[in-house]
């Protein structure tokens, strides 16, 4: 495996993926998060390792595994995601799955918060940074950045726009309505967008996703 992984044509590159949900706590035992399993994020890191990259995954609390053989990095807020993705030095491509909570609580409560039958609890929220974003527009930027969007209609018009908002280069567009029965599940309905249009892609199991971009990824590096 070794001896393989050292010829792939990936060899030599460094490539950082973000991947899982973030928690955004509202008190020591309760948070907030968008749904991700960190399934598709662990799968594209196995497909880069395969191809011979050197891979850091920074990753919120998932459900799966991080693969072995990453440099792993675990955090659990937007914030220190953040954090984690700046501190990264020299990275040719970065691949951002994370399912990163929008919104963080404003007023947290440093104490477990009490059914003390004073009412129920007013949330304020706060918007978190866009880390593609920010990444992308940054002095230091990666060679090739890859978000994604998961969009439950309107999927390649949505996601076209959210490419150049976020200044990235290319978007992995999900289409998660409910029809499709993806949310949660072990397939992927996938429209690759780039600057040159959209590529539509069958549906097929997370892992496939994972190899198909990875070599995509290998081919515009050359
Ligand atoms: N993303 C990020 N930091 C955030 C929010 C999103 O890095 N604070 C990244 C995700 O990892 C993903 C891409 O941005 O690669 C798109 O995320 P998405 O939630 O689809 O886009 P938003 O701009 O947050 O738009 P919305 O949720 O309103 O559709
Ligand atoms: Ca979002």
């Amino acid at each position: 495996i070794e001896a393989a992984m050292n010829n792939g044509p990936l060899k030599g590159r460094h490539i950082l993926v973000t991947s899982g949900p973030t928690h955004e706590p509202i008190d020591p035992v309760r948070y907030i998060a968008n749904r991700s399993s960190g399934a598709q994020g662990s799968a594209i890191a196995r497909a880069l390792l395969g191809l011979g990259a050197r891979v850091t995954f920074v990753t919120g609390p998932a459900d799966v595994a991080a693969p072995i053989g990453v440099d792993l990095v675990e955090v659990q807020t937007a914030a220190q995601m953040l954090d984690a993705v700046q501190a990264v030095q020299n990275v040719d491509v970065g691949i951002f799955a994370a399912a990163v909570a929008d919104w963080r609580i404003a007023n947290a409560s440093a104490q477990k918060i009490k059914k003390d039958g004073k009412g129920l609890p007013v949330l304020e929220f706060s918007e978190n940074s866009d880390i593609l974003a920010i990444v992308s527009a940054s002095k230091t930027r990666p060679t090739l950045v890859v978000g994604f969007a998961a969009e439950t209609q309107n999927v390649i018009e949505n996601a076209t726009a959210k490419r150049k908002r976020k200044g990235c280069d290319w978007i992995v567009a999900n289409d998660v309505s409910p029809s499709t029965g993806i949310m949660g599940g072990s397939e992927n309905d996938v429209v690759l967008i780039t600057a040159d249009g959209s590529e539509d892609w069958p549906p097929m199991g997370k892992d496939q996703v994972a190899q198909r971009l990875a070599l995509k990824i290998a081919e515009a590096l050359g």
